[in-house]
């Protein structure tokens, strides 16, 4: 990358996903809609979890988790994105972006980490812990004369790209923490669904394998979603970094997943569910609903995704 001068960059330009009038409406409103689907869907998941005490064990404190992060961290890019398309003004400080890189990755990473080992306080110390590598790598380099970032938000891929120095070591950490932060989760969570397969086997109704098998299959789903699109962004080499293509890669473990996480991993859920009908029975007339039986949750890994996906009967 040839410096065009030696000033700093003071701000960066976010271009988004188009730059046309009519299509930024359009995106407009359909960033909107999903928006609000996903702070709808997870406040009333974390709702849920907060004011049924039948739902306080550490399967349903993980789901509030995820759906608090979920809010959490697509508030952190999406708001933006929706006022940059209405905007003609598409800049953010150069301290704004760094902010928002950090927080972004603080929360993603919390995530990840939080998918694989379920233990949540840990999930949230080692998330703003390694944010602050990832972020530092990145923000040490100088910026100057380039401040286009072709993306919808500051996130670490797009801004190397318009780093005025060398950038492989940058890059090889990069690697390195994706290996560790994605990889690692992603085995961990492959074990526990080859234990879990092997306990539905075992389940003798034909019927109760079946839907354990459904519930795993989505589950393996959405991960690949979010690990896969995470994967392709920050492990692979920096000249197949395409900005045009990856920010839709980037749009899904950032907006999509928190769409369909409460979908697939809570509203699923027979106690979930029962806690949601009990709820709109004390708003409503709604007949109350009889409770299934309630198993105590464990907080290993396994245990944990063993009952996501056996609870949902
Ligand atoms: C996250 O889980 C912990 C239990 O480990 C719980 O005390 C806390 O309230 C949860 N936080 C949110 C935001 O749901």
């Amino acid at each position: 990358m040839e410096p065009m001068n030696l000033l700093s960059v003071s701000e960066f330009l976010l271009l988004g996903f188009s730059s046309q009038p009519r299509m930024q409406l359009l995106l407009f409103a359909v960033f909107l809609a999903i928006y609000l689907a996903i702070l709808f869907e997870n406040s009333l998941i974390f709702v849920l979890i907060k004011i049924d005490s039948h739902l306080h064990m550490p399967m349903y404190f993980f789901l509030a988790n995820l759906s608090f992060l979920d809010i959490s961290y697509t508030t952190t890019t999406v708001p933006q994105m929706l006022l940059h398309l209405l905007s003609k003004k598409k800049n953010i400080s150069y301290v704004g972006c760094i902010i928002q890189m950090y927080i972004f990755l603080s929360l993603g990473i919390t995530e990840c980490i939080l998918y694989a080992v379920m233990m949540v306080a840990s999930s949230w110390v080692g998330g703003f812990f390694f944010a602050m590598v990832h972020t530092g790598v990145t923000m040490r380099l100088p910026y100057c004369g380039l401040n286009e970032i072709n993306h919808f938000f500051c996130e670490v891929p797009a801004i190397l790209k318009l780093a005025c120095a060398d950038t492989r070591v940058t890059k090889v950490v990069v690697f390195v923490m994706g290996v560790i932060l994605l990889m690692t989760p992603v085995f961990l969570i492959l074990v526990s669904y080859v234990f879990i397969m092997v306990a539905s086997l075992r389940i003798s109704s034909a019927e109760g394998g079946l839907k354990a098998f459904s519930i795993c299959t989505a589950h393996f789903t959405m991960v690949t979603l979010f690990y896969g699109a995470a994967m392709f962004m920050y492990m692979r080499p920096a000249s197949s970094y395409s900005p045009e293509r990856d920010k839709y890669f980037s749009f899904f473990y950032n907006v999509v997943s928190a769409l369909l996480n409460p979908l697939i991993y809570s509203l699923r859920n027979k106690d979930v569910k029962g806690a949601l009908v009990k709820l709109m029975g004390l708003l409503g007339s709604f007949p109350s609903f009889r409770r299934g039986e309630v198993e105590q949750g464990g907080a290993g890994t396994q245990d944990s995704w063993y009952l996501l996906v056996m609870e949902q009967f």
